[in-house]
């Protein structure tokens, strides 16, 4: 009889131990930092058979909500509730509210019921979100994600531990050791998807600014290149692009015009119309650009030399440098150029004043199958809304403008 308990007991743990290991392989391989904290909410659930669960990173003396699922709000309102009933939000860091307590002293709370907190205890349960959606929260476990070097990133809070039957349980000190070690794993994977993410932007940045060097002198030119990033982004994402080749995109974009630095002053900044021989030789930023980003094992310049070189080509063969054809013309090209050809229509150039938008969206309408292929117009209409609030967006003042990075948006944010 015991020799069969120790065999089930055996057994349990070798299942609980793989879970583990199948979790920390999962958390190691996302770099995004969205569905990862997605992805150790749903696992922790899993593991600790409990309700529902939240993550709550630290940004300096705030905590940002993040993720939450919650089973029976899931139940009840269908897939898809999680973007409608949690709004993202960051909150002061301070030991009254249990997340806060828990970021600030770095202990994990574990409580029957959070309705029964002992009035002694600094923190208390903030029963807000219960309120708003007829939900009761009992049992909770609120632990912090720390990483290795015992820096508190975040705070991983779940609730309402169920049994067999289905009916809400404290949870005992075995699942809160589970989900120590899911946390401890966690939190790598957190660090580094944070470190991943700052260098992305720090890269993005570089980028920008060497694109704005090379084009220089134009006050504007910042802006456009933001703008004109954001739309191909946009028209790559409504045709179905992968997020590796997106985010490929979103590097080379910017780098289109570089090889303007190649043009004499005199013929970039001419007012007004181009000799013919000017016209040749401004058209060579293309091949001058590819030649400064060309020959890098670097994928992001690889992209940005494709794009360098063909965002002046057309659909009907009418561009330059190669009067290339229809899909002779690389994708990441053809996007770039639609991107590029709406912002300098709507925009105000040295040698144009600015076309009114709706002008301007009749014009890439009417290019459809001309100088751009039908998917490409129609993944740019399909987008035009986040489009047309980008333009308008970047015609305010820059007081009027957004934050540069807002809570609810994890990637780089343009406007
Ligand atoms: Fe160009
Ligand atoms: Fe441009």
């Amino acid at each position: 009889m015991l020799d069969k308990y120790k065999k089930a007991q055996k057994e349990f743990v070798r299942q609980q131990v793989e879970k583990l290991n199948n979790i920390g392989v999962a958390l190691s391989s996302e770099h995004n930092l969205e569905k990862l904290l997605g992805q150790v909410v749903s696992q922790a659930l899993g593991l600790a058979h409990c309700d529902a669960g939240s993550i709550y990173i630290k940004e300096e003396d705030k905590l940002a909500f993040m993720v939450a699922q919650n089973n029976t709000l899931k139940k009840r309102y269908g897939k898809g509730y999680e973007d409608k009933y949690f709004k993202k939000f960051q909150f002061p860091i301070s030991k009254d509210r249990i997340s806060g307590y828990v970021a600030s002293t770095g202990e994990t709370l574990n409580i029957g019921d959070v309705y029964q907190i002992h009035p002694d205890k600094e923190y208390r349960f903030t029963d807000d979100f219960d309120r708003r959606n007829n939900y009761v929260t009992k049992s909770m476990i609120a632990m912090p994600l720390k990483d290795p070097d015992h820096n508190v990133l975040g705070v991983l809070q779940l609730i309402n531990c169920l049994n067999e039957e289905g009916k809400i349980i404290p949870f005992d000190k075995d699942i809160e050791n589970l989900i120590q070690s899911v946390s401890s794993q966690a939190a790598v994977a957190i660090r580094n998807a944070q470190l991943i993410r700052k260098v992305k932007e720090a890269h993005l940045d570089t980028i920008l600014r060497l694109s704005v060097a090379a084009e220089f002198r134009d006050d504007d030119t910042s802006e456009h290149l933001r703008r004109m990033t954001t739309y191909s982004v946009i028209v790559a994402r409504n045709l179905g692009m992968s997020e590796y080749e997106i985010d490929l995109l979103k590097y080379a974009a910017p780098m289109h015009d570089i090889g303007k630095i190649g043009i004499p002053d005199s013929i970039l900044f001419k007012p007004g119309n181009l000799t013919k021989s000017e016209w040749e030789e401004m058209k060579k930023h293309t091949i001058y650009g590819a030649q400064i980003l060309e020959g890098s094992d670097s994928e992001i310049l690889k992209a940005s030399s494709i794009v360098a070189m063909n965002h002046h080509e057309r659909w009907d063969g009418s561009g330059y440098p190669r009067g290339l054809r229809k899909n002779e013309i690389p994708i990441f090209g053809q996007i770039v150029s639609i991107a590029d050809v709406f912002d300098a229509l709507a925009s105000k150039r040295c040698y144009k004043e600015a076309y009114d938008l709706s002008n301007s969206i009749e014009e890439i309408k009417a290019s459809r199958s001309v100088s751009f292929s039908k998917h490409i117009v129609d993944a740019f209409v399909q987008g035009l809304e986040e489009i047309v609030e980008v333009f308008q967006n970047s015609q305010k003042s820059v007081f009027e403008q957004a934050p540069i990075i807002e809570v609810n948006k994890v990637e780089v944010q343009f406007h």
